[in-house]
């Protein structure tokens, strides 16, 4: 049986991308040197669908290990979500963030030319419109960046689009992800930060557990309806299933192509925490602090492209990402 690779899986959105694979019949072999997961995500996958995967502990700056996985298994086709996604991190220590996902992403493509594998879904990020002027964001708005995070984004899809250039036997999905939160409805996988959360999801997440005081609402001030920042918020399966849809795509040989996965609404930073205590049944506790460097007013996805070109759409609401997210959270309260 063909196989996809999937690098990361054993992460947040990998985790539920696998899920998503396996329901649909693909063979999965995933690749995780588990920097930021466990392997008990994997094993949770297996007790959600019936089904396992080949799983190698591997980092994709080896390139003996990277080689050897395409020797063995019979890959056709490669999701690509490995990779280091701090932002705060990574202005810190951003020689350690293109090392890993530049260079991680170097040698998995070299190994899928080697091994003559030209189908590839990329994780990019809606972080690469950097400021829009406007939203909503379409795909033709223009790019750029304002961290390093963002850069390594920006980079590895130039990158694609220049391989494509020189190759068109590849078929290549740039997935620009809006904001993923939420959780499998099972509430046996789900985000699991280590330390504290840096997004806003898994902090009100940990607020309403307990673990931490209060949502520190970074600004009242923006240019939005009631001052906070205001996101286009996905759940994680619709996000999962869009995947699906593109690994669909790619055997039509389409060559390159990019897509916005986002839901096309807005939601800001008050509206998340009083839909957050509607799901948990609690009253979240938040102060409003200094705005956060580099946070922008507005960010969501013109989504139609994806619509019309893979049939997809997202189809979970704010109330179940928050009530998916919230059984997560209280069923594994230390997380994996
Ligand atoms: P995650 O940290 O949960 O998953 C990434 C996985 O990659 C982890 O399991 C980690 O252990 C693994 N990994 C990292 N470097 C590796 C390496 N060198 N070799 C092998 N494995 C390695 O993150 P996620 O939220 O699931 O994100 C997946 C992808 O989607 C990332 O590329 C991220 O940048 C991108 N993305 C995420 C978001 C978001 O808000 N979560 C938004 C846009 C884009
Ligand atoms: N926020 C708070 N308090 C917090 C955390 C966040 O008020 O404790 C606010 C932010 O100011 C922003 C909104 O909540 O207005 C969302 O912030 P997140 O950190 O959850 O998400 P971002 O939109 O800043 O960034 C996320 C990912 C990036 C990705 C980007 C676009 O972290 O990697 O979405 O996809 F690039």
């Amino acid at each position: 049986m063909d196989n996809i690779l999937v690098t990361g899986g054993a992460g947040f959105i990998g985790s539920h991308t696998v899920v998503e694979l396996l329901n649909a019949g693909y063979g999965v072999v995933v690749i995780d040197n588990l920097v930021n997961s466990s392997m008990e995500s994997l094993e949770r996958v297996k007790k959600i669908t019936g089904k396992s995967v080949k799983f190698y502990q591997a980092d994709l700056l080896n390139m003996e290990a990277l080689q050897n996985i395409f020797e063995e298994e019979n890959i056709s086709s490669v999701i690509h979500f490995a990779g280091l996604k701090a932002v705060g991190e990574s202005c810190k220590i951003p020689l350690a963030y293109f090392n890993n996902n530049i260079t991680g992403t170097i040698n998995l493509l070299m190994a899928m030319e080697k091994y003559n594998v030209k189908s590839l879904v990329f994780s990019s990020s809606a972080t690469v419109y950097g400021k829009p002027e406007s939203v909503p964001i379409s795909e033709d708005f223009p790019l750029s960046v304002s961290n390093p995070y963002g850069r390594t984004k920006l980079i590895i899809e130039d990158m694609l689009r220049d391989i494509y250039k020189a190759d068109t036997s590849w078929n290549i999905a740039l997935l620009r992800y809006f904001n993923p939160i939420g959780a499998h409805e099972s509430g046996e996988i789900g985000e699991n930060p280590n330390g504290i959360p840096n997004n806003l999801l898994p902090y009100v997440s940990k607020v309403a557990i307990g673990e931490l005081e209060a949502v520190n609402v970074f600004g009242n001030d923006y240019d939005t309806p009631d001052g906070t920042g205001v996101r286009d918020y996905i759940h994680v399966v619709d996000l999962a299933e869009g995947h699906i849809k593109a690994l669909e795509k790619l055997t039509s040989n389409p060559g390159l192509v990019t897509y916005n996965l986002g839901t096309g609404t807005g939601y800001s930073v008050l509206e998340i925490i009083h839909n957050f205590e509607k799901a948990c049944g609690k009253k979240i506790p938040y102060k409003i602090t200094e705005r956060r460097p580099g946070d922008i007013d507005m960010c969501y996805a013109n989504p139609e492209k994806a619509k019309k070109e893979l049939g997809w759409e997202a189809k979970r609401d704010i109330d179940k990402m928050c009530e998916d997210a919230w059984r997560w959270q209280s069923k594994y309260p230390k997380g994996f």
